[in-house]
């Protein structure tokens, strides 16, 4: 099977609908990756890694140099997916120049094939700057967890009719920009739904209703790792009761002597 692309992804939506919604999850690692690859037709490097896989308390403190190390594992696990990378807080707001710097070097070292950036209008001269060099881009509106220290939390965006309106002309400015897709946090229905009639490239919501182009969710919350998730997270699986049993055993029968048992002991040769 041969990899996706951009374009395709972006030809997705035509005459402002898509037939099938885009299928995007996060991912980290070579091993999550493979297991995601086929179902998915994105694959994330998100930024969430901060806390997800690192424990930092948000997404502010994460480098370059995270980011690159997971994009590149999440290249070689998969063979199907668009891999896309979060461009870290601090790496590409400054300037389009200093986002070139950035942005090319996580695909240079990690082979993926686009980055994903927060931000609206404000961030539109760079999306185009990056697009027209050879470095398509995703955007991400509403709820920006980089901007939490200005917000002051991570909560639902767009309920007043001021912030309403941003959130739509902020992406269509993303979208006349050049950018291939849209990611849209954390924002209510009617939103979500003027956002993806405003823009001519798919949307991709997360808590951001059904009428989006496509879905996406950080795969650990998805998997039932953690104990507290927002309320637009489902919960496919209980994985963190999974995980705690199968160590529970495992720490019980070693403290019997139960493991290693036969099975799993080398014998000289008689
Ligand atoms: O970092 C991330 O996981 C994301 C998705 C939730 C869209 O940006
Ligand atoms: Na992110």
């Amino acid at each position: 099977m041969k990899r996706l692309t951009v374009p395709k992804i972006r030809a997705h939506k035509k005459d402002g609908s898509v037939d099938e919604p885009l299928v995007m999850l996060t991912a980290y690692t070579a091993r999550t990756a493979q297991l995601l690859d086929a179902h998915c037709d994105i694959l994330l490097v998100g930024d969430s890694l901060g806390q997800v896989i690192y424990g930092l308390p948000s997404t502010i403190p994460v480098t370059l140099d995270m980011m690159a190390n997971h994009a590149a594992a999440v290249v070689r696990g998969s063979y199907h997916a668009v891999v896309v990378v979060d461009m870290p807080f601090g790496s590409y707001e400054r300037s389009p120049e200093q986002a070139f710097e950035s942005a090319s070097r996580l695909l240079k070292d990690s082979g993926a094939a686009a980055v994903k950036l927060e931000g609206g209008a404000q961030m539109a001269e760079t999306v185009r700057f990056l697009n027209e060099r050879g470095i398509p881009v995703m955007g991400h509106v509403g709820l920006t967890p980089q901007a939490v220290n200005v917000l002051g939390g991570y909560m639902a965006r767009g309920r007043s009719d001021a912030e309403a309106d941003k959130i739509v002309s902020d992406a269509k400015a993303l979208d006349e920009a050049g950018a291939f897709a849209i990611v849209v946090e954390g924002v209510v229905e009617p939103i979500a739904i003027d956002v993806t009639k405003a823009v001519s490239c798919p949307t991709i919501g997360i808590g951001a209703s059904s009428q989006c182009d496509g879905q996406v969710l950080v795969t650990e919350d998805m998997l039932g790792m953690f104990e507290r998730v927002p309320r637009f997270v489902k919960r496919y699986e209980d994985m963190a009761s999974v995980i705690s049993k199968a160590a529970e055993t495992y720490a019980s029968e070693v403290r019997s002597r139960t493991f290693p048992g036969e099975e799993q002991t080398y014998q000289p040769k008689t």
